[in-house]
């Protein structure tokens, strides 16, 4: 897996305002559309793009536009759907998949509620949005789904980052095929899961605490 830790003190400020308990619900998703739009820019460097005539007032020229089939965006629920206007005003034709998936109290495996992915992702660019990476055991499972469709390439973006689960999913999707842009990696994981010093629980954060 590529990994590309976005290092820019406009990121790092509002990454530091997140990570604030005294942080208000709507300064977060506020904050979180800001830093999407700023790690999709890197997310977004690769993206297929083709040659296109165009008229200037003063010539013609050749520009680009985006390839056709448009990119896929998958934010994965619940906390991924906060990520998903940042990064879908950059790519406003992206068609948009859903991803839901439930830790398994028995096996502590994910296992999915709601798989809304095309049958068939081959050709194009394919986006996944999750706000914590953490054990990194719903993202191995949402990538894993993509690439079986067909998808030749898959970039997580993610606001946080565990050592633990970059480590997982870094083992699991060994080649460059695999792309994660993240805002920060932080300390570890504690024993309940969360990231530390991380920002708390992102869905709860951004939505309150109605259940998943
Ligand atoms: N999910 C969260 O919302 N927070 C964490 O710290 C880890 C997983």
């Amino acid at each position: 897996m590529l990994v590309t830790v976005v290092d820019h003190p406009v990121v790092a400020a509002k990454l530091s305002a997140l990570r604030d308990q005294a942080t208000t619900t709507p300064e977060f998703r506020r904050l979180v559309d800001d830093l999407v739009t700023l790690l999709a820019y890197e997310a977004t460097r690769s993206v297929s793009v083709e040659p296109v005539a165009i008229t200037t007032p003063i010539t013609t020229t050749t520009g680009v536009r985006l390839t056709t089939p448009p990119p896929l965006v998958v934010p994965v629920l619940r906390a991924g759907v906060g990520m998903l206007d940042g990064l879908i005003r950059l790519l406003p034709a992206a068609e948009v998949g859903f991803a839901g998936l439930a830790r398994d109290e028995e096996t502590a495996q994910p296992s999915w509620y709601a798989d809304r992915l095309p049958e068939d992702a081959a050709g194009r660019d394919v986006f996944v949005l999750d706000p914590m990476l953490a054990t990194g055991g719903t993202l191995v499972a949402v990538v894993e789904a993509l690439l079986a469709r067909g998808a030749e390439a898959v970039t997580c973006v993610c606001l946080l980052a565990a050592p633990e689960g970059v480590a997982r999913v870094s083992e699991t999707f060994p080649g460059d095929n695999v792309s994660l842009v993240v805002a920060a990696i932080d300390e570890r994981l504690d024993e309940r899961s969360y990231i530390v010093p991380g920002l708390g629980d992102a869905g709860d954060r951004l939505f309150g605490s109605a259940p998943a």
